[in-house]
């Protein structure tokens, strides 16, 4: 058995590719020890017909709270930047790598904490279930945890950025920088803004191209 077995969503993921099925098992895991302190489960949504799935890391302090993925800061900003890049949010299914928020608690304040190896590993059954069952056309990845997830821990965004990769749970891959690490460095904001919807428009582009070739 692997060595961090022990953690893994696993046994929590119903055999199903019902997507309101899966998502009412996920409140029940405990593949990992990032529920006990989360207010909830923060599962994916989006149409289950969805072309396109976008994956962020993890929930955070709004989307804990009000138990919806992208409802807080970095989420306004990549429905901004969709928008921008013709992509319309209602069609994409958007997710996060790991389900349950984990931070750090300062004072009043909840800060972001980043999640282990360990806890993507033992999240990554619901991001496969959620996948496996969508089949979509191309799957985001937004910031280096997804990319972690979906394509292995030697991944890196800064040298793999805007290429499609084919992918077993998707047709292709893409990955980009996560909408939060935009907003914390406001001194370059438009640059990384304007490069974050180029890579987006590649997106509408591309799905294009793929859903194009299905029917011929
Ligand atoms: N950041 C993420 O990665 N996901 C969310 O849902 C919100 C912020
Ligand atoms: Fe389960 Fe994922 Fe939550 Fe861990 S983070 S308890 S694996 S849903």
């Amino acid at each position: 058995m692997a060595r961090n077995q022990k953690y893994s969503a696993a046994q929590w993921v119903p055999a199903t590719g019902n997507l309101t099925a899966l998502r009412a098992a996920a409140s029940e895991c405990q593949g990992c020890e990032l529920y006990a302190r989360a207010t909830q489960v923060v599962f994916g949504e989006g149409p289950q017909d969805a072309k396109v799935v976008m994956v962020g890391e993890q929930p955070g302090d709004e989307e804990d709270r009000r138990g919806h993925p992208f409802v807080g800061p970095a989420g306004r900003l990549l429905s901004k930047a969709m928008g921008e890049a013709g992509l319309d949010r209602e069609k994409i299914y958007v997710t996060n790598a790991v389900k349950h928020f984990k931070f750090l608690e300062r004072g009043k304040r909840r800060i972001h904490a980043k999640p282990s190896g360990i806890e993507i590993s033992a999240c990554r059954p619901w991001l496969e279930a959620e996948l496996t069952s969508i089949e979509p056309e191309l799957v985001v990845c937004l910031g280096a945890t997804a990319a972690q997830s979906l394509m292995g821990r030697d991944f890196r965004i800064t040298a793999e950025r805007g290429k499609f990769f084919p992918h077993h749970w998707a047709k292709e891959l893409i990955a980009t920088v996560h909408p939060s690490a935009i907003l914390r460095v406001p001194e370059r904001y438009e640059e990384e803004y304007a490069r974050f919807v180029q890579d987006l428009r590649l997106v509408a582009n591309r799905v294009q191209q793929l859903k194009g070739a299905a029917h011929t």
